[in-house]
């Protein structure tokens, strides 16, 4: 990159402040484009000059030329933009960028061969497909950018005749074969992300020693990764994720002093993360989804300008280290075989925005400075060995989405000062030891989507406040103690309501009749009595009804087909004869799997909301978390703002689907 810098500048420097006049036939050129271009802003009439284009570059002096040119995107479709461009000989950046050329080959502007001032050639999602063609005729060129196309076949010399490449971007095509060795050795950029690249690395990548970014993610590469790594020692960002390199991390990685980015998640390492890799690492390390084991370094979270670091889904034991970067917004160690506690100190790193130490063996209680961290928006502690009760101070943590502490140890009751937290989208604090009510504060959590309570021992009734979450999607308090007098739900409930092993009694609730979006309600085990009221066989969206083990009675109303129907265990309840799928106590053994079935299909079915949801909710799949941090779609809303209009997005989502 440094060495495109001072042609940058040139450009700068030679932006016209006076018009300057093209020589005829570069005038003549420059209209013929204007023709084949379908863009407001190349308008003749409007502007005789075309220097003055938007896009367009003339060097000043006395024999101006056009040297810089950049369509404006989806402007460009004939191909003789491309050969007319060429006839261009005093180009030095010429921008095809996000133009559908057609017919779609880069084969017209490859063989142009008189463009030699040339030094960018940007053809990135220009829609061309097929082979690559060579380029000759370049020789001046720096960068050449060809990404996000549908270019196919192997990359072999096409780019030999370019001796003065330093930038070369191929991603986002469907390149296949090996990584070519005929590079340039001068290469300071080189993108091969999202191709079918495979193979091993080879030999020759490692003597461009001026290497700044290497970024191979998501090919099919394979192979160990060479200590000679360490020649590479300008490198800056180095991505080698979603491929199936094997074998360690080699230690000669913490011998690359310039180093920001490592990822190489979604990988097959193995071995211990060796001792000195955050020496020099700066910004970003993502070693997810790999089968790496030992412990977690001691300097793992200190370097002082460290932002992220996924370690999730690997077998790393030890305990979290104490020293932390201020600057981290990103913590992940889920999923792995880690012990010991969370670090008080973790309430030093203010601008923290996701913790997620899930399924691990961590121990002692959730530390109450994690109050500190006002901009966390996820916090994940799910299926550890913490204990004590839930921290009120949590409550203080005001832009958090998604708290995830079901599977742990916590008792105690649920603090009050949670329901302060009015940007929650889920709440997961199930299978705990919690006793004591629901608190009535519950509307707090204005935005909520998901609340699972299940398998704790809560006591009490449900407060007649829940109905004013007009946003729940899914209410499970299933297992516990409660009893007393069902209040009207929110109607917004879809994907499941369940309160199956409580004390609840009397008749089934007039008011389940208001929730005709729900798909799943589930009140077996407990003590219901009288009729199974009609009007269930007319929740629409109604698929599985659980009424197993009550003490219902008279005759079982028909229900649809679509919906499956378990009334087994009700002593005085006489099963009708036909319609719906009633389950009787035969099929015991099916049962479990038709229910996951059911479940599953309920889930699938189940409207855009619940993937906004699964959007928001942790991330387990197969995602590359390697992006810097400011490039940030797809990742969980950071920060106070974002979230803020995250929730004010779900709000208005929410009628729609209604
Ligand atoms: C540009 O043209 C002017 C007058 O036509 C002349 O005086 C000057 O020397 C020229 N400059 C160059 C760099 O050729
Ligand atoms: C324009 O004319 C100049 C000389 O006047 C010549 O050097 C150049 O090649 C011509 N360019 C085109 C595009 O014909
Ligand atoms: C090419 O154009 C795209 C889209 O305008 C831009 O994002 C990219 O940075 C450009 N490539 C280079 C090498 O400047
Ligand atoms: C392609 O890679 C180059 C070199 O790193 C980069 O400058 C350019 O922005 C990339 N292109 C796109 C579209 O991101
Ligand atoms: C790396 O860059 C330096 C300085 O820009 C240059 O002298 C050297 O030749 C380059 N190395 C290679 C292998 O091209
Ligand atoms: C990628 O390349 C391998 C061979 O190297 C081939 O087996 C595989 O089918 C290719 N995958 C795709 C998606 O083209
Ligand atoms: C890497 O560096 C070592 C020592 O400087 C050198 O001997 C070796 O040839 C280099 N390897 C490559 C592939 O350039
Ligand atoms: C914490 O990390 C910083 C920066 O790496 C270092 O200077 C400091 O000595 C470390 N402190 C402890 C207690 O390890
Ligand atoms: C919290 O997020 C806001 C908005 O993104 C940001 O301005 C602020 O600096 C962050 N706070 C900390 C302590 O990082
Ligand atoms: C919660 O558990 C801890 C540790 O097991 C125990 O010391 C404490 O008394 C319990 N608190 C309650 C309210 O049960
Ligand atoms: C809450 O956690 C439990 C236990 O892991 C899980 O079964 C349930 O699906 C979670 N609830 C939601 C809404 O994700
Ligand atoms: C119906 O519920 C009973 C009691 O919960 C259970 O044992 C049985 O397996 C269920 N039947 C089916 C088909 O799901």
């Amino acid at each position: 990159m440094a060495l495109l810098f001072p042609f940058i500048l040139l450009i700068l420097l030679t932006i016209p402040t006076t018009s300057q006049t093209l020589p005829q036939n570069q005038t003549k050129t420059m209209l013929s484009l204007s023709k084949l271009t379908l863009s407001p802003l190349w308008d003749p009439t409007k502007q005789p000059n075309p220097c003055d284009w938007s896009g367009v570059r003339c060097s000043s002096g006395n024999s101006s030329a056009v040297i810089s040119l950049s369509f404006p995107p989806f402007s460009v479709s004939n191909p003789q933009v491309l050969s007319l461009s060429c006839t261009l000989s005093s180009l030095q950046k010429l921008d095809f960028s996000n133009n559908p050329i057609k017919p779609t080959s880069p084969t017209p502007i490859s063989k142009c061969g008189s463009l030699s001032n040339l030094k960018s050639l940007n053809m990135s999602n220009t829609y061309f497909l097929g082979p690559l063609p060579p380029f000759n005729g370049f020789p001046a060129l720096q960068s050449i950018d060809l990404s996000s196309n549908f270019l196919t076949g192997p990359v072999e010399s096409q780019f030999d005749s370019l001796l003065n490449i330093q930038s070369l971007n191929l991603s986002n095509n469907d390149f296949s074969g090996p990584i070519p060795t005929s590079l340039n050795l001068g290469l300071r950029e080189l993108r091969l992300s999202n191709n079918n690249f495979s193979g091993s690395l080879p030999k020759q990548l490692f003597s461009c020693s001026n290497l700044t970014i290497l970024d191979l993610s998501s090919n099919s590469l394979s192979g160990f990764i060479p200590d000679e790594f360490a020649n590479l020692s300008a490198l800056n960002t180095l991505l080698i994720s979603s491929n199936q390199f094997s074998g360690a991390i080699p230690p000669s990685i913490s011998a690359l002093k310039s180093l920001s980015r490592f990822g190489a998640n979604q990988n097959k390492f193995t071995g211990p993360i060796p001792i000195g890799i955050m020496k020099n690492l700066r910004t970003v390390l993502d070693l997810s989804f790999n089968g790496l084991s030992g412990p977690l370094p001691a300097d793992l979270l200190s370097p002082p300008l460290l932002e992220s670091v996924d370690l999730t889904s690997n077998a790393l034991s030890g305990s979290i280290p104490q020293n932390m970067s201020r600057r981290l917004f990103r913590v992940r160690l889920g999923d792995n075989r880690l012990t010991g506690a969370i670090p008080p100190s973790v309430g030093e790193v203010l601008g923290l925005q996701s913790l997620e130490l899930d399924d691990n063996r961590m121990e002692g209680v959730i530390p109450a400075s994690l109050r500190n961290c006002a901009n966390l928006t996820l916090l994940n502690l799910a299926n550890n060995r913490l204990q004590g009760e839930i921290p009120r101070e949590l409550g203080e943590v005001q832009y958090l989405n998604v708290l995830q502490l079901q599977m742990n140890r916590f008792n105690g009751s649920i603090p009050d000062e949670l329901f302060q937290l009015n940007a929650l989208l889920n709440l997961n604090l199930s299978w705990n030891a919690l006793t004591g009510p629901i608190p009535s504060r519950i509307t707090g959590m204005q935005t909520l989507q998901t609340l699972s309570l299940e398998e704790n021992s809560l006591s009490g009734s449900i407060p007649a406040s829940i109905g004013g979450l007009e946003y729940l999607l899914e209410l499970s308090l299933g297992a516990n103690e409660l009893s007393g007098d069902i209040p009207s739900l929110p109607v917004s409930l879809s994907t499941s309501l369940n309160l199956s092993l409580n004390r609840f009694d009397g008749p089934i609730p007039q008011s389940f009749y208001e929730l005709s979006n729900l798909e799943v309600l589930d009140i077996s085990d407990n003590g219901f009595t009288g009729d199974v009221p009609t009007f269930l066989t007319q929740m629409h969206s109604l698929t599985t009804l659980d009424l197993s083990n009550n003490n219902l009675s008279g005759t079982l109303p028909t229900f649809p087909p679509s919906v499956r129907v378990n009334a087994t265990g009700n002593e005085h309840l006489k099963l009708s004869s036909k319609g719906g799928s009633i389950d009787d106590h035969r099929s015991g053994a099916v049962r479990r799997d038709s229910i996951v079935l059911v479940i599953v299909g309920a889930v699938l079915v189940s409207d855009a909301l619940v993937a906004g949801y699964l959007w928001l909710a942790p991330k387990r799949f197969n995602q590359v978390e390697d992006r810097p941090p400011l490039a940030e779609e797809g990742e969980p809303p950071r920060g106070g703002g974002r979230a803020a209009r995250n929730a004010q997005d779900h709000r208005r989502a929410v009628p729609r689907h209604e």
